[in-house]
């Protein structure tokens, strides 16, 4: 893992679940890494409770809504400008709905697909960025897959 350390990470869905997992073993293995979500607080606190155990790794909080294009453009903008780039990207960030095509509300269903869907689109134009052949490039989208039979 040490070819990893100093290189920089993006991992949406960073202030939960598997992404926040995501986020704390690539910090330990020496990466920087922007954690993204809506709940930046949440990544905050993580950086700095990695920061306390002594991590070798950075970690950046950046507030992001996936489903809002701005918010991704505005994101990657920034960390072009202060980390100079990303080599692993990990799309974590997703919501789950257990909505059904018959009774399942449209308002409900449009939030699913702006962030299970839109999300995904509006973040593959950076993350296609990345040079997957090169040593250092990754990319990773990691995403629920549900079937309903009605
Ligand atoms: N956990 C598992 O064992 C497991 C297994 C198989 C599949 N999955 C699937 O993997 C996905 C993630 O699971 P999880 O357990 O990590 O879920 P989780 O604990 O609910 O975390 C979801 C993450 O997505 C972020 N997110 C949601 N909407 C967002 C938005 N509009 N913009 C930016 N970030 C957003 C949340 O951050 P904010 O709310 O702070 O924005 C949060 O960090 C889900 O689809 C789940 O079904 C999980």
């Amino acid at each position: 893992m040490e070819r990893w350390s100093g290189r920089v990470a993006v991992v949406t869905g960073a202030s939960a679940g598997v992404g926040a997992a995501v986020l704390k073993a690539l910090a330990s293995h020496g990466m920087s890494v922007v954690g993204l979500a809506r709940r930046k607080h949440r990544v905050k606190e993580m950086a700095e409770e990695l920061q306390s155990q002594g991590c070798t790794g950075k970690v950046f909080a950046v507030r992001a809504d996936i489903s809002r294009e701005e918010d991704i453009l505005l994101a990657f903008s920034w960390i072009e400008k202060s980390l100079g780039g990303v080599d692993v990207f990990v799309n974590c960030a997703s919501i789950t709905s257990n909505v059904t095509l018959i009774e399942g509300r449209t308002e409900e269903w449009r939030r699913v697909l702006e962030v299970n869907l839109l999300g995904p689109l509006h973040l593959r134009q950076r993350s296609s960025q990345i040079d997957a052949s090169a040593p250092s490039g990754r990319c990773a989208h990691y995403q629920h897959q549900q079937q309903h039979d009605e």
